[in-house]
C-alpha cells in the first residue's frame, strides 16, 4: 500500500451548497457521477460520497485541494453497484509520480454523512525482491 485517505462530508451543508451555487456540481462531478446519482429520489447523500472520495484521493495521494481537477477522480460503479476509481489528468500524473498502479475506494452514505476511504496500492513485491 502506498496510501490511504478518509474523508467526510455533512450532508446538509453539501446540500446548502449546492443550493446555492447549482453549477458547482457540473464543476464537481462528471456526467456519468451525476447521472448515477440522478436515478435516485435523493441524490445528494451520493454525490457527497463522490466528493468524499474526491477528497481521500487528495488525501491518499499526499496531496490537498487544487492539486487536481474534481473530474481526474471519478467514481463509477459496477452492475452490482461495487464502485470503483477512474484516475485521469493530473491526478494520474501524480499517481504515476508515487508507483500507484491501483486505486480501491469504499463508500457510505446515510441521510446525515457521506464517507469515503480510497487505498493507492503499488505493485506486487513478492518474497525475496526488493522494492
Ligand atoms: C454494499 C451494501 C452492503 C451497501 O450497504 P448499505 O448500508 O445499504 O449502504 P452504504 O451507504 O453503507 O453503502 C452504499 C455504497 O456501497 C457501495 N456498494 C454497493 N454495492 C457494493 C458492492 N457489491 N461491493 C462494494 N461496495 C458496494 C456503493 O458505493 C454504494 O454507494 P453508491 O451507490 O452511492 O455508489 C449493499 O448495497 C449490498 O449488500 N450490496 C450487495 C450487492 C451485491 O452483492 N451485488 C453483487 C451481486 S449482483
Amino acid at each position: 500500500m502506498i496510501g490511504i485517505g478518509i474523508d467526510t462530508v455533512e450532508v446538509a451543508r453539501f446540500r446548502d451548497v449546492i443550493a446555492r451555487t447549482p453549477t458547482i456540481t457540473e464543476r464537481l462531478f462528471t456526467d456519468r457521477e451525476r447521472a448515477y446519482a440522478a436515478r435516485f429520489r435523493d441524490g445528494a447523500p451520493r454525490l457527497a460520497a463522490r466528493f468524499a472520495a474526491k477528497e481521500a484521493a487528495m488525501k491518499a495521494l499526499g496531496v490537498g485541494l487544487g492539486a487536481f481537477g474534481f473530474h481526474d477522480v471519478e467514481v463509477v460503479n459496477a452492475e452490482g453497484g461495487a464502485p470503483s476509481l477512474v484516475v485521469t489528468g493530473v491526478a494520474l500524473s501524480l499517481a504515476d509520480e508515487r508507483g500507484v498502479t491501483s486505486w480501491r475506494v469504499s463508500l457510505t452514505h446515510s441521510a446525515l454523512v457521506a464517507e469515503a476511504v480510497v487505498v493507492v496500492e503499488g505493485p506486487t513485491v513478492r518474497e525475496g525482491e526488493t522494492q
